[in-house]
């Protein structure tokens, strides 16, 4: 039997709550029968280690967790600390230094949740964003000077290079090539950022030919923010910078219903390092402790860190309970409008997937 070996880092918040609850799903579709088993290690990194130890993980994080099949993460964030401090010194850290460079967020209406989207009904909206994970606006390239004087300065580059451009396009090209529409949207700003998203546009162009049985379509990131409102079936992946797609991500998240909902994969699509999944959502320390969090966006993070293990049949499986029990109201945490507890919602899902 595999023994697939995850790191879990919990984070801050309500990572502490939703973390172990995948875990309890993961470990409900693994044994026996299924052909693999988990070992999970636990990892108390985030604002408490930073309380302790100045640091948000230790200087040798990396190297602990090198060798693990994949990470289940919570969230980082902590209102007594800077964001960009718990950003940069886990999150990024983790996605950078295992370069991990695509970040895919699949985005569905499930069965029974009430979308904003008045317009259309949820067969219109079944996106992927690809968003490109390891450069663009989130590289930390630049500065301050004269810091506290009048005529101080600060710079944040974007920072686009070739290598990293062509690897996201293929993966993107590659990704909606596997999906049935086989249509890709190549999210751009090449009228107003006139070098960068140039090279952006022409290595597209490029890496098109490569699949030719791919129909692909530009888009500026703010008009398409007005088609994924307006028209959303007219989408299926699309690609966009860091930046781009961390914004249009959340609008889509929204549009399909909650943010507590959305999944993630930091992804290292050449497996050197292990790959990273976790709920788009936040810390949310306003509900933190109270048993409210939706470990909704958890479970279909660990649908899509099954399906990178090859775990094809687990994955499905996961993914029909998420549905049956998002269709039942009396299972819908408060960011649904419901009033389910954390506990309740994983326990229908450990049920339906031993009733099977
Ligand atoms: C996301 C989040 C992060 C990001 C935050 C927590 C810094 O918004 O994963 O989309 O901007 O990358
Ligand atoms: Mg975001």
């Amino acid at each position: 039997m595999k023994t697939y070996k995850i790191a879990c880092i919990p984070g801050d918040g309500i990572g502490k709550e939703v973390i172990p609850a995948g875990q309890e799903v993961l470990q409900a579709l693994a044994g026996g029968g299924a052909g693999f088993d988990f070992q999970f290690t636990s990892f108390g990194w985030g604002g408490d280690w930073y309380r302790a130890h100045g640091t948000m993980m230790p200087d040798d994080g990396l190297e602990q967790i090198r060798g693990m099949d994949a990470i289940l993460f919570g969230s980082a964030g902590d209102p007594h600390i800077p964001d960009h401090i718990t950003l940069w010194g886990l999150r990024l850290k983790i996605c950078q230094g295992f370069d991990q460079y695509a970040n895919v967020r699949p985005t569905r209406i499930l069965p029974g949740i009430d979308a904003p989207l008045k317009r259309c009904g949820p067969a219109d909206l079944d996106w992927v964003i690809v968003r490109e994970n390891s450069e663009g606006e989130y590289a930390g390239v630049g500065g301050r000077a004269h810091q506290g004087h009048p005529i101080e300065v600060a710079t944040d580059v974007s920072i686009l290079t070739r290598a990293g451009v062509e690897r996201i396009m293929r993966f993107a090209f590659r990704l909606a090539q596997s999906r049935p529409r086989k249509l890709l949207t190549v999210v751009t700003k090449s009228n107003a950022q006139r070098h960068g998203m140039v090279m952006w546009d022409e290595i597209a162009l490029a890496v098109s030919k490569e699949f030719p049985d791919v129909r692909w379509d530009k888009e500026l990131v703010d008009a398409c923010t007005a088609r994924m409102v307006n028209r959303p079936a007219s989408l299926d992946t699309l690609v966009a910078t860091n930046l781009h797609a961390d914004i249009l991500s959340d609008l889509a998240a929204a549009l399909a219903g909650s943010l507590g909902i959305a999944p993630t994969g930091n992804v290292d699509p050449e497996r050197r390092y292990p790959s990273m999944f976790e709920p788009i959502h936040g810390s949310a320390f306003d509900i933190m402790g109270k048993g409210l969090a939706n470990p909704v966006g958890t479970f279909w993070s660990c649908v899509m860190l099954l399906e990178h293990l090859g775990e094809k049949e687990a994955a499905a499986r996961l993914m029909q309970a998420i549905e049956e029990i998002t269709a039942d109201p009396k299972l819908h945490t408060g960011d649904l409008g419901g009033k389910a507890k954390t506990t309740e919602v994983t326990a229908a899902v450990i049920a339906r997937l031993k009733n099977r």
